[in-house]
């Protein structure tokens, strides 16, 4: 019997899971994501091609590998349509390597427009959504009033479609929003649809499962199977800096939840954090800079959201939020990306607790929100030097090294990995 091993982002997302997944993918047979939807934007680079994925996991390049996307995941069929054509333009037929759970539950054109419309009416108390339908749909799937996968099977699908659009249309009445002026991608929420029922043709063609069943059986099978995070864990539902958080559980906790395993059934875990900090939407960040550093980590770290463009908040390395994101994982491996961005810094610096009303702590307090929290930093020695050249780990420069060695004295964990670039060639394994 083998285990389900993870990985996942430890900050506020866009740690560089896509392509650690994508190297990692040699290593296992089946890739699974477990929550979230096309919220998701993880970047792949090779061979020179870059290619962004949002619901499909990140092994799709890999033609004899399986992917499967787990019961905890959303899926909006338009967008997945339009992932499937992307790779379909580069020669990737995914209809023969990714599998769908029936239990995975749909995005409905009306769960856009509510998700745009609670955004407008927050004012400036916006989350920052990426007005994919996330925080409606997941409402649903709470409510017990979702549509899922394997509805669309069914003869009654129109029906129950009909319904929870109506159901929508009515909650947008009530709170007085003006329907007539959202538009989803362009169109309105009419001719949104159209496109949308249009794509449940691609859907259909997939091969859709019991993925509970079928992860279960390949564990059985000594099957080694890859758990693919998506966002980070300080956006969890519930240890995230709610409610500026997105709706579902970004931790391990959900890879038991949204595939169907049993915690015993989790090997090792694998932490990704960049070696300094982003965060996209609003909501606290206590190392964020808002000086000329900030706007270089911007620059150089081209910190342009995947999935909507917006520019990135930038900052240093916040080891309180690290620990805890190793905690609430339990965390086995770390693996650092995008040290390459500081190469020209002459200092790199780590916060490695708050000061929070002239009270020093390591820990995440409840009021993340509403106090005024002092990063305390302590400066490391710059590198100043191009990674590009460094054959191994050892080999990186030893200011560098000193930086990481601080990294794993503070968090407690091993690092085991460093990437060095946005290719797929470029990660640094520890022997
Ligand atoms: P994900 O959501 O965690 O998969 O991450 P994103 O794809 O949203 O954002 C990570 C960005 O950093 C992408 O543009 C990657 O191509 C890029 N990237 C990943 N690893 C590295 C690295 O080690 N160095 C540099 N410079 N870029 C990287
Ligand atoms: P990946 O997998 C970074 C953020 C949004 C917003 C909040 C809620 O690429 O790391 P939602 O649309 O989920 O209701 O938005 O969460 N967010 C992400 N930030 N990376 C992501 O995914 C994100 N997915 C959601 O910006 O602040
Ligand atoms: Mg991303």
């Amino acid at each position: 019997m083998s285990k389900v091993d993870v990985l996942l982002g430890l900050q506020w997302g866009d740690e560089g899971k896509g392509k650690i997944v994508d190297v990692l993918t040699p290593d296992y047979d089946v890739i699974a994501r477990f929550q979230g939807g096309p919220n998701a934007g993880h970047t792949l680079e090779f061979n020179g091609i870059k290619h962004v994925l949002h619901i499909i996991p990140s092994g799709i390049f890999h033609k004899e590998k399986l992917n499967v996307i787990g019961n905890g995941v959303l899926i909006e069929p338009a967008i997945f349509n339009e992932e499937v054509e992307a790779l379909r333009q580069k020669n990737v037929e995914p209809t023969e390597n990714l599998y769908i759970s029936k239990k995975a539950h749909l995005i409905l054109p009306s769960h856009r427009l509510l998700d745009a419309a609670n955004e407008q009416a927050k004012g400036n108390a916006k989350i920052g959504s990426t007005l994919k339908g996330i925080g409606p749909a997941y409402t649903d799937k709470i409510a017990r009033t979702g549509i899922r996968v394997g509805d669309i099977m069914e003869f009654d699908f129109r029906e129950k479609y009909q319904l929870l659009k109506f159901q929508h249309l009515q909650i947008a009445k009530m709170l007085k929003y003006d329907v007539e002026s959202f538009r989803i991608g362009g169109l309105s929420l009419d001719e949104y649809e159209v496109r949308w029922m249009e794509s449940l043709e691609t859907l259909r063609k997939f091969k859709l499962i019991n993925s509970e069943y079928f992860i279960n059986n390949c564990l059985k099978e000594g099957k080694r199977v890859l758990a693919e995070g998506a966002q980070g864990s300080m956006l969890d539902i519930d240890f995230g800096s709610y409610p500026f958080v997105t709706s579902s559980s970004t931790i391990t906790a959900g890879v038991c939840s949204g595939l169907g395993v049993a915690p015993s059934s989790i090997g090792r875990v694998m932490g990704i954090t960049k070696a300094y900090c982003t965060r996209v939407g609003a909501g606290p960040f206590p190392t964020e800079l808002f000086d000329a550093t900030g706007h270089t980590l911007c620059e150089l770290g081209h910190e342009f959201g995947a999935t909507t463009g917006r520019a990135r908040r930038c900052g240093w390395i916040d080891i309180p939020a690290l620990r805890y994101a190793c905690m609430l994982n339990g965390v086995t491996d770390l693996i650092v990306t995008k040290p390459d961005v500081m190469n020209d810094f002459d200092e790199v610096k780590m916060c490695v607790s708050y000061v929070i009303n002239d009270k020093e702590t390591e820990e995440i307090p409840f009021e993340f929100n509403e106090v005024e929290i002092r990063p305390k930093l302590v400066a490391f020695e710059g590198w100043k030097h191009s990674l590009g050249s460094a054959k191994n780990y050892d080999s990186l420069p030893p200011q560098l090294l000193a930086y990481l060695s601080a990294i794993e004295l503070r968090t407690g964990v091993r690092i085991m990995a460093v990437s060095v670039s946005p290719d797929r060639k470029d990660v640094l394994f520890r022997s």
